[in-house]
């Protein structure tokens, strides 16, 4: 503040001409205070209502994109003379210098959210030019979503808040892109490594539609202006960003504030790409269509100046949140062309700044031309502040008016004649060429590619099946392997997407069934692979919540997914928090012994179990107004084999017979056998898989429901788990039941889910005892209590001792754990 020669004194917002200066802004006045308490406030406080009437008028409506930025103030300095292309001043002339302003932005988020986000950058620049202000408002990618202007609300939408649940939703976004893959060059821009900046000094900044530069004699040539930072592109990893996001949702701008600050000037410099209009006829690429690039081997970059931020706004709201950019304020020698995008936009800009800042936004300080302006006929309307061009007649044709014509601009080109209708121009191949391109660009990066397909995965692991199939298809015509390279990458997350399961679908309903049975010493094992849903059993008990399994929707290699729905009366109240699932399967034999008669065993074959508290579902709408529906997903990974306990009553053999080998069968769910060692005895095996899922609430069973699955065929056998295969870490469940028993040091019993997940299936190492002991490193998190969740975390070791609880589900026995070594973080 520069005041301190003649500092003011604190005044009333009109000053006042009777009474005092204001003494003390902090203070009210009241009548005298009684009791040693407060007064009544006074309706004759002017400044008391000033304020509080003043405050609640502070805000102005945001940008309804583009609405978060950081800005600065700097020069333009011309430095190769472009004057044979265009007549516009401030383009030439080596070292004619032009104030500029320039801001940049993310595009979804409201004014304070983090900046540090995967989003595209706009690049706002206001050349503060001696024949008025010419703005290139464009973005830090060089193509954009969508080509037709009635589409920019929905894009945009798509890309904001779940206009319900107002949080950010994948699902919306891609069920946008899905069905408009114009846009698929600009994704490949934005889930690349340059779709997050490490810093808003170095980013590029496209004009991205193609404009025209006008030559003194009228000629005129196409052109695209290209920003490039003299620091080169710099961006932040997904990891990084998402830590400072986090961290400090203003990171990007001050950065740039303080390297202004501190003389860092952060530099770009102006290239042009120019085309003739004649190329731009014949040329395959349409150059009114703002997905498409123009390639620079074609159209090589010609440089033009040096921009320099050398100044930030002296304050942000009338530097910045009052400043209207806009692609209709253009310089004599830069003309618009037919790009319905471009024409669209130079309606929506001011349109939204008169809305925003009012109709006489370009007297605002940051939009004041420094040229002159002489709009005579454009006057009056709310808080006008240039003198409204006094007594100067306000409407046109005038004898008396003191302004003179101006000098009449270029015609438009009458190459974009023809009839007017609705023209859409369908997406094809061509859409996707550019994006192969870039593609393959990216695989001369170390990392480029990966890097793509992780950004991409991880936003679309969570959204419906079929829209990660659409995406998925896609990214496959911008090239096979990205489609490849997804699936995989959803794959290892465990997020199998749609397109897996179509195919894997299919294969599942052959109902083929091959199981092969084997034995050794520490076991008999039968190698599997499931899985297809054949049937729903849902339960309900105490008139609780009710559970269903609806049927898995994909299967892929191993992993069988589903998701688990419960709901209830609206007028009940926590009514489940744990659910525990389980895979059991059964193996039932019949076998004909050589005796003629016959032997039928059963086994459980295995047991897995996943355990979902109640934070870990989401609420979904119910058809029933009355009802309250939640939903998870789970999946169980399925071993390829497993070992059969043996013992299993006393009616039936300890042991399978040895050597019996199950084979081929057409028909579901059963298999022929031979029993070699007492003379080829022939018998059936059937095997049966069932999820189950039991609904608990304060350790009391609710609900119970049930799906069957049955078995696919699988090549290879893997060796056995060994108990060193259990040196992962668990997440521990069941926290009620651990916690009376800290003090005592005794055996207690946990429920352990695998995190992984990994199935909790111990080797059968002793005769007649289906557990066996293993050293697990527990450790619970979250744990949910009803709606309270703890989040303690809590780390012990002990002997755990596996066995199998009541068929529902891996309970660990967990023996003399130690104190010294359980702590609590
Ligand atoms: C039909 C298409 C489009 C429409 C209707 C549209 C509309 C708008 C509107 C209404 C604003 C807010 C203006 C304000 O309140 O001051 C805005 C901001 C912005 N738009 Fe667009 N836009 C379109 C396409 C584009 C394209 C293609 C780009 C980039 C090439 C772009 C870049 C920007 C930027 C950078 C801003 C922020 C301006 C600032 O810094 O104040 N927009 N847009």
């Amino acid at each position: 503040m520069a005041h301190s020669q003649n500092p003011p004194v604190f005044t009333l917002a009109e000053a006042r001409t009777i009474g005092q200066p204001i003494a003390d802004p902090s203070n009210s006045t009241v009548l005298p205070a009684r009791f040693g308490g407060g007064s009544l406030a006074l309706l004759q406080d002017t400044l008391l209502i000033e304020t509080l009437a003043h405050f609640n008028r502070e805000r102005i409506p945001e940008r309804v994109v583009h609405a978060r930025a950081a800005a600065a103030w700097g020069e333009f300095e011309v430095t190769h003379d472009i004057s044979h292309l265009t007549t516009a001043k401030f383009l030439n002339g080596i070292g004619k210098k032009t104030k500029v302003l320039q801001r940049i932005s993310t595009v979804g988020g409201a004014t304070g959210s983090a900046e540090t986000v995967r989003d595209v950058r706009g690049f706002s620049v206001k050349f503060f030019t001696e024949e008025g202000n010419h703005d290139i408002v464009g973005n830090d990618i060089p193509v954009f979503f969508v080509r037709d202007p009635v589409k920019f609300p929905s894009l945009n939408r798509s890309h904001k808040k779940n206009p319900r649940s107002n949080t950010a939703d994948e699902t919306m976004f891609w069920d946008f892109h899905v069905n408009n893959q114009e846009g698929v060059h600009a994704l490949m821009h934005l889930f690349g490594s340059r779709g997050i900046p490490a810093s808003l000094r170095n980013i590029n900044g496209f004009g991205v539609h193609t404009y025209k530069l006008v030559a003194v004699d009228g000629s005129f040539k196409y052109c695209k202006f290209h920003f490039k930072p003299i620091g080169g592109v710099q961006n932040m990893s997904p990891e990084d960003a998402a830590k400072n996001a986090g961290e400090n949702a203003d990171y990007h701008t001050a950065d740039l504030f303080n390297a202004i600050e501190n003389g860092d000037y952060p530099v770009w410099t102006l290239y042009v790409q120019v085309m003739e209009p004649k190329v731009a006829e014949t040329y395959p690429v349409n150059i009114f269509d703002i997905t498409k690039t123009w390639p620079h081997k074609d159209f090589p970059l010609l440089p033009v100046g040096n921009m320099t931020l050398n100044k930030n706004p002296h304050n942000y709201f009338e530097d910045v949140e009052q400043a209207a950019f806009s692609p209709s304020n253009m310089v004599p020698g830069i003309s618009v062309t037919p790009d319905p995008m471009l024409q669209a936009r130079m309606f929506a800009y001011p349109d939204a700044q008169r809305y925003r800042l009012g109709v006489n936004y370009q007297q605002l300080a940051s939009n004041r031309a420094l040229s002159r302006v002489y709009t005579p006929y454009e006057r009056d309307g709310a808080a006008s502040f240039n003198g409204n061009y006094g007594g100067e007649p306000n409407y046109v044709r005038s004898d008396f008016t003191v302004a003179k014509p101006g000098q009449k601009s270029i015609e438009h080109d009458e190459w974009a004649g023809g009839k007017v209708g609705i023209h859409e121009i369908p997406v094809s191949d061509a859409d996707f060429a550019q994006a192969t391109e870039l593609w393959n660009i990216f695989g001369t990066q170390p990392g480029e590619q990966e890097g793509f397909v992780k950004n991409v995965a991880g936003a679309i692991q969570d959204i419906p099946k079929k829209l990660q199939e659409g995406t998925i298809a896609m990214f496959s015509k911008v090239h096979p392997d990205i489609g490849r390279k997804l699936q995989a990458e959803l794959n290892s997350a465990g997020k199998i997407s749609a397109s897996a399961q179509s195919q894997e679908s299919a294969r599942s309903y052959q109902l083929i069934f091959d199981v092969q049975v084997s034995q050794d010493r520490t076991g008999i094992f039968v190698a599997a692979r499931p899985l297809t849903p054949i049937g729903i059993v849902s339960g309900e008990r105490c008139g609780g919540p009710r559970a269903s399994l609806p049927a898995p929707t994909v299967f892929t290699g191993r992993p069988l997914r589903g998701t688990l729905v419960i709901s209830h009366d609206k007028r009940q109240e926590d009514v489940f928090d744990v659910v525990q699932l389980t895979l059991q399967g059964e193996v039932q034999s019949i076998i004909r012994l050589s005796s003629g008669s016959y032997c039928k065993i059963k086994k459980p074959l295995i047991l897995m179990s996943s355990v979902k508290v109640a934070n870990e579902f989401e609420q979904i709408d119910a058809e029933d107004p009355h009802t309250v529906t939640y939903q998870t997903e789970f999946f169980f990974d399925i071993p390829d084999f497993t070992t059969l306990p043996s013992s299993h009553g006393n009616n039936t053999p300890k042991r399978l017979p040895p050597s019996m080998r199950v084979v081929k069968s057409d028909f579901i769910s059963a298999a022929t056998a031979e029993i070699h060692n007492s003379g080829s005895i022939a018998g059936t095996c059937d095997v049966t898989y069932k999820i189950a899922a039991c609904v608990f609430a304060g350790g009391r069973l609710k609900s119970d429901a049930s799906r069957e699955i049955i078995l696919m065929p699988i090549e290879d056998k893997p060796p056995p788990l060994e108990p060193e295969d259990f040196g992962k870490e668990y997440r521990l469940v069941g926290a009620t039941s651990l916690r009376p028993s800290w003090g005592l040091r005794k055996s207690l019993m946990v429920v352990v889910s695998s995190m992984e997940p990994r199935p909790l299936t111990f080797s059968n190492r002793e005769e007649g005892c289906e557990s066996t002991e293993v050293l697990l490193h527990l450790k619970t998190e979250g744990l949910s209590d009803g709606n309270k969740s703890r989040s303690s975390d809590v780390f012990f070791s002990g002997r755990a001792k596996g066995s199998y609880v009541n068929g529902r589900g891996t309970a660990i026995s967990v023996g003399c754990v130690e104190e010294d070594k359980v702590r609590n973080k």
